[in-house]
């Protein structure tokens, strides 16, 4: 079976190279034709791991590329759509790129003849399937759903820098449809899979996918809050996440306090539920409660600096710059944030990061940017670990005050050291 992803970001690279390692014909299509002409050169467009061997193994002979959408839908009998759908600026979803590719997808449909199936990957919320996908297929294509052509909302839960590793091994695969068929046909896509497979229909699909990442991020607003508290008392809210994850009805996993989570999905999907419940004639407490703390936690750590004096002037290590380890992704980092606020206070900064720092350089050309953690740490009067990443364990820190965001010492920690919740 012929598919294609649409969209070749974090989560369409993941899509298309695993299901063209289960064995399927994947055509990935992208509008950039820079990183058509990297996966080409088998060249990773995004940093995570695996996907460079995976690119090697699989290009061209089971994935192709190519920046031709119609001659993708032509070739193929199933798309997946993996289109970012970006915050606004009052926090609700932005469907220009999912509208336009249902817009070209309907197009292709018009001139062809067998079924196709429109798999909405991208993150969407609840009635965008049944009130904006199918409209515009059908205005396009000018054909009819369910007759003539299928609809399913198929959320992703791939986390990245284990996004492959994600993808092999699910937790769970959700599917929704009014379309017998459509079921039919993800659930022989998924067939190698042994986990549970959600049939539900569309808008639960798409809701099922805000609920997880609401209730990830509201389990780390949580822990953060605590975390606050504990630091207050003189307490390490590490061993305190321990004792309560031991119960398995809250179970050990996204209780890692710290200076909060950043990314492209919990900040954006909250909102985006925040917007769309409000809109509704809902106010979500809660939730925006979660957003708040987590708009905070980074400031918690610049309090903890200000103790020790006035910013100006002052030479400040940033160790650093990624949303979380394993990644290139600075989108929404609280590393960057930190930054911010530490330039207005017209602090000297010296920053490394092992991922990033080419793409922060375009956001702030003119910072001192290092060549390795260790020239950070000797140039600077204090550092600030603002990223988990494990090279940052094992430097000789000596005695300069070390204040860490990400809890990254297991074992032995610097002399001069302070915790954020811990
Ligand atoms: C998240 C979800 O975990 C995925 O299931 C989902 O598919 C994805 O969003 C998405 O919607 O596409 P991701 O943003 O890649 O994945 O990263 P996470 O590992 O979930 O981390 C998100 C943020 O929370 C990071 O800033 C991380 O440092 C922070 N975090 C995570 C904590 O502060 N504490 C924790 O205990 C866990």
């Amino acid at each position: 079976m012929k598919i294609s992803v649409i969209g070749l970001g974090y989560v369409g690279m993941c899509q298309a190279v695993g299901l063209a390692k289960l064995g399927l014909d994947v055509i990935g299509v992208d509008i950039s034709k820079e990183r058509i002409a990297q996966i080409n050169k088998k060249i990773p467009p995004i940093y995570e791991f695996g996907l460079k061997e995976l690119l090697d193994e699989l290009v061209p002979s089971k994935f192709s590329v190519t920046a031709n959408i119609k001659k993708a839908i032509s070739d193929s009998k199933i798309a997946f759509v993996c289109v970012g759908t970006p915050s606004k600026k009052e926090g609700s979803m932005s469907l220009v790129q999912l509208e336009g590719v249902c817009k070209d997808i309907g197009l292709a449909l018009k001139k062809k003849k067998a079924r196709f199936t429109v798999v909405v990957k991208s993150t969407v919320v609840p009635g965008t399937c049944r009130d904006v996908v199918i409209p515009l297929l059908e205005k396009y294509s000018g054909k009819k759903f369910p007759k003539e052509f299928g609809v399913a909302m198929n959320p992703e839960f791939l986390k990245e820098g284990t996004a492959l590793d994600d993808f092999f091994n699910p937790d769970r695969i959700v599917i929704g449809s009014s379309d017998k068929e459509s079921l039919k046909e993800l659930e022989q896509v998924y067939s190698k899979f042994t986990c549970p497979v959600l049939k539900t229909n569309f808008k639960e699909a798409e809701m099922i996918k805000y609920a997880s990442n609401a209730f990830l991020a509201t389990k780390i607003s949580f822990i953060n809050e605590i975390g606050n508290i504990c630091k207050k008392l003189d307490m390490n809210t590490n061993t305190v996440a321990k004792g309560i994850g031991l119960d398995k009805r809250i179970a050990p996993y996204f209780l890692r306090s710290g200076i909060g989570f950043g990314g492209s999905c919990f900040p954006k999907d909250v909102n985006a539920l925040v917007y769309k419940a409000t809109e509704m004639g809902y106010h979500p407490r809660l939730l925006r409660s979660v957003l708040d703390v987590n708009r905070d936690q980074p400031l918690k750590l610049l309090a903890l600096l200000d103790k020790h004096g006035p910013l100006k002037g002052k030479k400040i290590g940033i160790l650093g710059l990624t949303f979380k380890a394993g990644t290139d992704d600075i989108r929404e980092s609280p590393s960057l944030s930190t930054i911010k606020e530490l330039l207005m206070e017209e602090a000297q900064l010296y920053i490394y990061d092992p991922k990033a720092m080419d793409r922060v350089k375009k956001i702030f050309p003119h910072l001192n940017y290092l060549a390795t953690a260790q020239d950070v740490i000797d140039n600077s009067d204090i550092v600030l670990i603002l990223t988990e990443w494990s090279e940052f364990v094992k430097l000789n820190y000596g005695n300069k005050l070390v204040i860490d965001g990400k809890n990254v010492f297991n074992g032995q920690k610097p002399k001069n050291y302070e915790g954020i919740c811990w």
